[in-house]
């Protein structure tokens, strides 16, 4: 037996793929933890909004580096509903960090390169027992390089317009489909080419296009890929 488990267990990819579902699903199959990263970056957007840093116009990043010592961010678990929610400085924002003001300015925060750095310090601190599915844009490549699986989603974009389209509508969203394709690709790109830790597949990742598969499917597609990893690990 080369490694003990727990394992640590890395899925990043494309907005709208489904990720934290699924990252949350292979969670509760392990008894692992399920740790939502983004999560993370929402909630300092949300302290920069509370504390009047974002403007219209910009963000008071010179501000908002100086009070990265004051933000702490937990997950706590609601026995009720046996998800894991987000706490900022002692408050349970899970609802507010899903609005859409924070949506809005999130990708403009997680481009700095100092905020980058604190998450992922605290992300590291919370995987360092294992026993973590971490779902994200960079938990293969730069926060767990040695995690024991990677997974890399992506889907087309227009079936992932159409998953958040519907989504959004049970909300009660007013929102065309062209606006969901266009906020997509936008986000894609932000992704994909920022200079801080962009978006991009660890090169030992495996890709998941789940555009036509279900979650049962995706679920065996993981049962089977689990199942050689671990024997990798026995050899
Ligand atoms: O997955 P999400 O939409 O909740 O992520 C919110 C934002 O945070 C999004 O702009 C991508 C960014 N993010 C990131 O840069 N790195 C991560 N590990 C997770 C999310």
């Amino acid at each position: 037996m080369k490694s003990q488990a727990p394992f640590i267990i890395a899925v990043d990819g494309y907005s709208s793929c489904g990720k934290s579902t699924y990252a949350r699903l292979i969670a509760k199959e392990l008894n692992y933890v399920y740790i939502d990263s983004g999560a993370m970056y929402r909630a300092v957007a949300l302290y920069a909004i509370e504390k009047n840093l974002v403007s219209e116009k910009e963000i008071d990043i010179e501000t908002l580096k100086k009070s990265l010592d004051s933000i702490q961010i937990t997950f706590r678990l609601n026995q009720a509903s046996g998800l894991q929610e987000t706490w900022l400085n002692g408050v349970n924002v899970e609802e507010k960090i899903r609005g859409i003001e924070v949506s809005g300015v999130v990708s403009k925060i997680s481009k700095i390169r100092e905020v980058r750095e604190k998450m992922v310090a605290i992300q590291r601190t919370m995987g360092s027992n294992g026993g973590v599915v971490m779902d994200g844009r960079d938990i293969g490549s730069v926060v767990f390089p040695g995690a024991a699986l990677k997974i890399f989603m992506t889907a087309c974009t227009d079936v992932r317009a159409m998953r958040r389209y519907k989504e959004l509508k049970e909300k009660g969203i007013d929102i065309t489909i062209d606006e969901v394709k266009e906020n997509i690709r936008m986000r894609d790109h932000e992704d994909e080419n920022r200079k801080e830790s962009p978006l991009t597949r660890a090169h030992d990742a495996i890709i998941l296009d789940n555009s036509h598969m279900t979650v049962e499917q995706q679920m065996t597609w993981f049962r089977e890929t689990w199942k050689k990893i671990l024997k990798t690990h026995e050899d």
